[in-house]
């Protein structure tokens, strides 16, 4: 495995790399991240992963300072399961030269519900760097997590719609035993913390059965789950249910429906979400 920390380095070595699987991040990898790594050295002839952790999507008071920077581990990880990989760990000289990014990736209204009405800019700041990213790597694949549901189809219609020549390949949502997505801000979780949060998921597989077996008061489930929640300690940002196809409010009729919830424990945000076929 190869680690490759400037523009100049990477664009040298794709010469010769043949198609390129990409797997962008922001570092802390855990299990969930894995899978995006099998999935791209299934994909082709080279595997890039990047780790930047990228200012422009954190909103002021955002967990951007604490955010774990753990470049050894990830790459030892990687190394284990992908040995002919590459991780492009460019510093923020190296991707902002300028300081101030004046160029940016404005995506629809969509980057202002759900999860972008917590986080103003949020996905403006993603689709940013992703376009970077993407410019920088030229992958023929890019694997992304249905974790983060709302992200993955945002940049899916900024490759459709700016005609980028990538295959967007979604992964499903890696999870601990106990129900609760991976994700890098697990680790900010005390332990009593840890114990609570996989009722998100409880909550999430509760709505599904119900929708499953007929149950069409989307508004009342979502209430039923918020209420619980907050009595369990939690500020709750949105509990949705909406279509899976185009992420709108989801009808009576509609038969994909994704439910997608984000709430905070202590100083911890976590976001999940679930598929449903009815
Ligand atoms: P990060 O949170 O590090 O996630 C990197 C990729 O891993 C994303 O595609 C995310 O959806 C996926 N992922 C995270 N947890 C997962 C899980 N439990 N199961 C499956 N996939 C999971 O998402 C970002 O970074 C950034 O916004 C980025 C796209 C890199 C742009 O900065």
């Amino acid at each position: 495995m190869k680690i490759i920390h400037t523009i100049k380095e990477l664009r040298e070595w794709r010469k010769t790399a043949g198609t390129v699987a990409f797997v962008p991040t922001m570092g802390n990898l855990h299990a969930g991240h894995m899978a995006l790594v099998r999935e791209a050295r299934e994909r082709a002839q080279s595997v890039v992963v990047s780790i930047f952790v990228n200012r422009l999507q954190f909103g002021q008071g955002e967990d951007f300072d604490r955010y774990p920077r753990t470049l050894s581990h990830d790459a030892s990880l990687i190394e284990h399961e992908c040995p002919h990989a590459v991780v492009f760990a460019p510093d923020e000289k190296e991707l902002y030269p300028h300081v101030i990014q004046q160029y940016k990736v404005e995506p629809p209204a969509l980057q202002d519900e759900l999860c972008g009405a917590f986080r103003p800019g949020h996905f403006r700041g993603v689709a940013t760097v992703v376009s970077k990213l993407f410019n920088i790597v030229q992958p023929t694949v890019a694997c992304f997590g249905k974790k983060d549901y709302q992200q993955l189809f945002i940049l899916q219609q900024m490759v459709e719609e700016l005609n980028m020549p990538i295959d967007v390949v979604p992964v499903d949502t890696g999870r601990a035993g106990d129900g609760l997505a991976l994700s890098s801000r697990n680790s900010y979780l005390s332990e009593a913390e840890r114990a609570e949060a996989p009722r998100l998921y409880h909550h999430l597989t509760r709505m599904r059965d119900a929708i499953a077996s007929g149950e069409r008061d989307f508004a009342r489930l979502a209430e039923e789950t918020i209420e619980d929640l907050v009595r369990h300690g939690w500020v709750v940002d949105y509990v949705e249910t909406r279509n899976a196809r185009t992420l709108k409010p989801a009808v009576h009729t509609d038969h994909a429906l994704v439910i997608l919830l984000a709430a905070r424990i202590g100083s911890t945000r976590l976001i999940d979400n679930i598929e449903i076929q009815c």
